[in-house]
């Protein structure tokens, strides 16, 4: 059975042009991720991780390659496109949070769902799930500017996972959190996956990239290693519980 990928980037090149000097930051990527699989990206800082998920959500102009959603052409829309596919089908938590200031965290979340086309109150049903999930419940009337980095960053990610979004994107989502809220993001990560959700997500910390199925590395904008992690457990006909191996 073939089922559609949700996100292909084919020979995926991106160099910047800032005064004079091309940075080649990511040089021919090819990454195939398939519908409810968990991909984690590492690599060194400067590797092109950052730059890599930016332009799968389109965030970030390609150089040249493809990039296909969901089954559909991406790469060659216009910016309007983008947006309204990247709407539709992407939740994003960026390195930095790019929360709306002046709207109270719980407007915030529901926004995306809200846009997405659901209903106010299945769009506040989502809220104060995702909400309670990354123990957040007590700050929803307040506005992001009164929050501390940490939480502005689990605010980001029920935000990027408010409207069911076929691929989560996210570009380091435990970087700024101590290891109780990082075990709460891993908590409510584990659980979407189990329910289907796609992700890629970009990661410094092993024990994010140890939830994840496969592990991609990035090295100077390329490929390096794109390893499955087996997961040996609770499977019959004679495998051992809890063994997580990385082969590759
Ligand atoms: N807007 C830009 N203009 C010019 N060069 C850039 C720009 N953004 C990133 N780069 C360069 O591209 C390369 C890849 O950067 P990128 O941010 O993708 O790395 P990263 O792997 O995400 O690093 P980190 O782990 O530090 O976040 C680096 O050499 C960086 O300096
Ligand atoms: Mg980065």
């Amino acid at each position: 059975m073939t089922t559609t990928p949700v996100i292909k980037a084919v020979g995926l090149v991106k160099i910047y042009q800032t005064g004079g000097l091309p940075v080649p930051a990511v040089r021919g990527v090819d990454l195939v991720v398939e519908p409810g699989e968990f991909v984690a990206i590492m690599g060194p800082s400067g590797s092109g991780k950052s730059t890599f998920v930016h332009m799968l959500g389109g965030l970030e102009t390609r150089t040249s390659g493809e990039i296909w959603l969901d089954g559909k052409r991406a790469d060659t829309l216009s910016e309007s496109g983008w947006a309204v596919l990247r709407r539709q089908k992407v939740g994003f938590v960026f390195q930095f949070f790019n929360l709306v200031a002046n709207m109270t965290v719980a407007d915030n979340v529901e926004l995306p769902a809200l846009l997405g086309g659901a209903t106010p109150r299945h769009a506040r049903e989502r809220r104060e799930y995702l909400l309670a999930e990354l123990g957040l419940e007590e700050r929803a009337g307040a506005a992001p500017g009164q929050l501390s980095g940490g939480e502005q960053q689990r605010v980001a990610l029920a935000r990027a996972l408010a409207n069911h979004p076929r691929l989560l994107l996210a570009d380091e989502p435990t970087g700024n959190l101590d290891s109780r809220n990082t075990r709460d993001v891993l908590k409510l990560l584990g659980k979407v996956h189990r329910q289907g959700q796609t992700i890629v997500l970009v990661t410094h910390d092993a024990r994010v990239a140890s939830m994840a199925d496969r592990v991609v590395s990035l090295l100077d904008g390329q490929i390096v290693d794109d390893a499955p992690i087996a997961r040996l457990q609770r499977r019959p006909a004679g495998t051992a519980g809890d063994i997580v191996e990385l082969h590759g």
